[in-house]
């Protein structure tokens, strides 16, 4: 939730620059306890929706024309909707890309204010809250009747608009969150599993490297491409195999092509295995267990996947120095923003201070550590 300030800064906002919106949609960010880079390949995750998040006051006008306003960056635009196409320009391309991908009747115009306290280029994917934001706002001002799963479908053509080749983790945690719940989703079949996180003893928190990164500038999608690629390998010599899911320890050393693809490739494989044992750990209230398996995590996405970088690498390492802190690894697509970690209790103060100073220290980047639990997804509230 962001704060009834911002609510009130939002609608006072769009009062004054157009009319009255119709509906105020709440859109959360997303955090991942464990599962990274195998959304796309078929594979596991543990994310949640979390509270922080972005909200938009929208309404229609008459002008067949797209008008935006981000509260946090203090900038508009105006853009006619009959030039509307697949943009990778500016913050203005998740709504445009999301009306794209939605087929949206260009005669139809729209007005938007929005702000929210998810950090950007953080890795809590602030971007996909925009864009699934918006589109659940668009479905329900225009009855366009989707259902939640093509909704997810949508959004994430939409991002791949952008240029980045993602899946379909941060959509479908945003669009499917539920308080006080984490949900395993199998991108086999796409089925969701919940599990309660409703736990006084632990905490989850993200620590915000500092260190910015717009996941389309980065290897992200090369990644994306070594793992395809082995799959076509292993595919050509045992047909059955259809997915890195698939994929046995024997595929990966005896066909893929090259260290760095077998890196790559195990890296997928013990991450899915590392979901299942937190499933377990979950369904028997075991929190704890989570610890190792989240550093386990973060050094196959430092060693094998190598999407972390040396500041993360260092804050993870001096994180792991505070006693009560019991797991910790870079979460998301990597090059850059947050990590998550598992806390018994809450960070003491000094804790804090010793490791923000140390970090600075280190790498010039400023530290800011935010407390993250599981909330609901998407709601939009008619006016
Ligand atoms: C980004 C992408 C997701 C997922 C993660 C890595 O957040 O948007 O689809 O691939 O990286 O797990």
């Amino acid at each position: 939730m962001t704060t009834p300030k911002l609510s009130a800064k939002i609608m006072a906002t769009y009062k004054e620059r157009f009319d009255s919106p119709q509906i105020y949609v709440n859109t959360p960010g997303r955090a991942n306890i464990i599962g990274e880079h195998t959304d796309y390949n078929h594979g596991l995750v543990l994310p949640f929706a979390i509270e922080q998040s972005i909200c938009m006051a929208i309404g229609r006008n008459s002008l067949k024309k797209l008008r935006l306003v981000a509260l946090d960056l203090g900038e508009d635009f105006e853009i006619d909707l009959i030039d509307v196409s697949f943009s990778q320009d500016n913050w203005s391309r998740y709504f445009k890309n999301a009306l794209v991908a939605m087929g949206h009747n260009t005669a139809d115009g729209i007005d938007v204010v929005f702000g929210g306290n998810i950090p950007h280029g953080g890795g809590v994917s602030s971007s996909s809250a925009i864009t699934c934001g918006f589109i659940a706002g668009i479905n329900y001002l225009f009855d366009y009747e989707h259902t939640v799963d093509y909704m997810i479908q949508l959004a994430s053509q939409a991002e791949n608009g952008i240029g980045l080749n993602g899946g379909t983790m941060d959509q479908t945690a945003i669009f499917k969150g539920e308080k006080g719940k984490a949900m395993v989703i199998d991108f086999q079949d796409f089925s969701v599993t919940k599990y309660s996180l409703l736990s006084e003893d632990y905490r989850f928190y993200l620590f915000n490297s500092g260190q910015k990164h717009n996941l389309v500038e980065t290897e992200y999608n090369v990644r994306r491409e070594t793992c395809d690629s082995a799959v076509r390998q292993v595919r050509a010599i045992d047909p059955r195999v259809e997915t890195l899911r698939q994929m046995t320890a024997s595929h990966i050393a005896n066909i893929v092509v090259g260290e760095t693809a077998k890196k790559r490739c195990t890296h997928v494989i013990e991450e899915n295995d590392r979901v299942r044992s937190a499933a377990i750990a979950l369904s028997a209230g075991n929190m704890s267990d989570l610890g190792p398996l989240m550093n386990q995590s973060h050094l196959s996405l430092s060693q094998n996947f190598e999407v972390s970088t040396s500041e993360i690498d260092y804050l993870v390492s001096q994180s792991m120095k505070i006693k009560n802190l019991l797991g910790a690894r870079i979460m998301g697509g990597g090059f850059g923003g947050c990590t998550i970690n598992l806390v018994k209790g809450e960070l003491a103060d000094s804790d804090i201070s010793e490791l923000k100073s140390n970090y600075h220290t280190k790498t010039n980047h400023r530290l800011s550590i935010m407390e993250v639990s599981p909330s609901d997804g998407v709601t939009v509230e008619r006016l």
